[in-house]
């Protein structure tokens, strides 16, 4: 495996879940694997939850990490070609990113969407360039359109607290004062088409998810009637995805505050688990007594960001 970027990276779910147990009974079994190997870790934006379960995952797997906050400390980085480069940028990406890749075996990247041009975003612009001019494997930590090790991380949770063989899961859009990625909700919903799951997508007109992501989902505009019989409520908020209205790509267009999960809304479903990726600011998104509630599972997803970590580079180095 030499990318990690979509579901179908991963091959069999079913094989993926079963190692995701494996290594949560015994995270450090492959311990041996990545002796003398060297992770490179590579945020253009913050983080917390993905730098520290990805490096704890490397080191249950025995190898080397180094950390590269590129705006922090190193030069800044010009990423398109052809720019004449009389400005603050110093080097260019594409010298940047083969000199990244003599320093180790496997390269993971974060980098989000500009949200000002979605063909560049979509693209997966900056994500290819690493996969093409590093000669090393590289893995999403989150990048312009797609977040897989998070929604590895929200399967690996969902099977583990299902209450039925094949659970009611809803994704619903909800308020945030700024203009968030598609990231997220892309690769929960990819994942989950993939998943056994029935599945239901929420949110006001004009946030459509690209058509390659929602796949076979029920898209329901009335959020009660998405939440009724849910098992699972995975909130999330989204900025305008452009597919109706190309112009308003990565527009807010609402923060209606009808949409944010509060106790109400978890009374229509079968005593739902909520799930967040973290983080999330309450209040807006969820109300302090839902995420704070026995059935919230915001803590145990953000665990098993170590567990799907841990598979991925186990695979990718193995
Ligand atoms: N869920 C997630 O990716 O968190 P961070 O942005 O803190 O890494």
């Amino acid at each position: 495996m030499n990318r990690f970027l979509n579901v179908g990276d991963i091959g069999d779910l079913h094989k993926a879940l079963q190692e995701a147990m494996e290594i949560k009974n015994d995270r450090f079994k492959y311990v041996e694997l990545g002796r003398n190997k060297t992770l490179l870790m590579v945020f253009f934006n913050s983080s917390l939850r993905t730098r520290l379960s990805t490096q704890k995952a490397a080191l249950n797997l025995g190898m080397n990490v180094i950390v590269l906050d590129v705006n922090q400390g190193a030069w800044k980085l010009e990423t398109e070609r052809g720019v004449i480069m009389d400005g603050d940028k110093s080097e260019h990406l594409l010298e940047a990113i083969p000199v990244m890749g003599c320093y180790c075996d496997l390269i993971g990247v974060r980098s989000f969407a500009g949200l000002q041009d979605r063909d560049y975003d979509y693209a997966e612009t900056i994500y290819h360039q690493f996969l093409k001019y590093s000669g090393k494997p590289v893995f999403a930590m989150e990048t312009a359109t797609v977040h897989p090790l998070q929604a590895f991380a929200d399967l690996i949770t969902i099977e583990e607290h299902k209450p039925v063989k094949r659970p009611k899961v809803v994704l619903t859009w909800a308020p945030h004062p700024k203009a968030l990625p598609q990231a997220v909700p892309n690769s929960f919903a990819e994942w989950m088409n993939a998943a056994d799951v029935d599945f239901v997508i929420t949110h006001p007109e004009g946030y459509e998810l690209d058509p390659k992501f929602v796949g076979n989902a029920v898209v329901e505009y009335d959020q009660r009637k998405a939440l009724e019989g849910a098992h699972f409520v995975y909130a999330k908020n989204w900025s305008c995805p452009g597919v109706t209205r190309p112009a308003d790509y990565g527009k807010v267009l609402s923060k209606d505050m009808r949409w944010t999960i509060d106790a109400e809304h978890m009374s229509w479903t079968d005593n739902a688990h909520f799930m967040h990726c973290l983080p999330v600011r309450r209040n807006m998104i969820v109300t302090d007594d839902v995420i704070e509630a026995p059935t919230s599972l915001v803590i145990p997803e953000a665990a098993n960001r170590e567990i799907s970590a841990t598979v991925v580079i186990k695979r990718m180095i193995g």
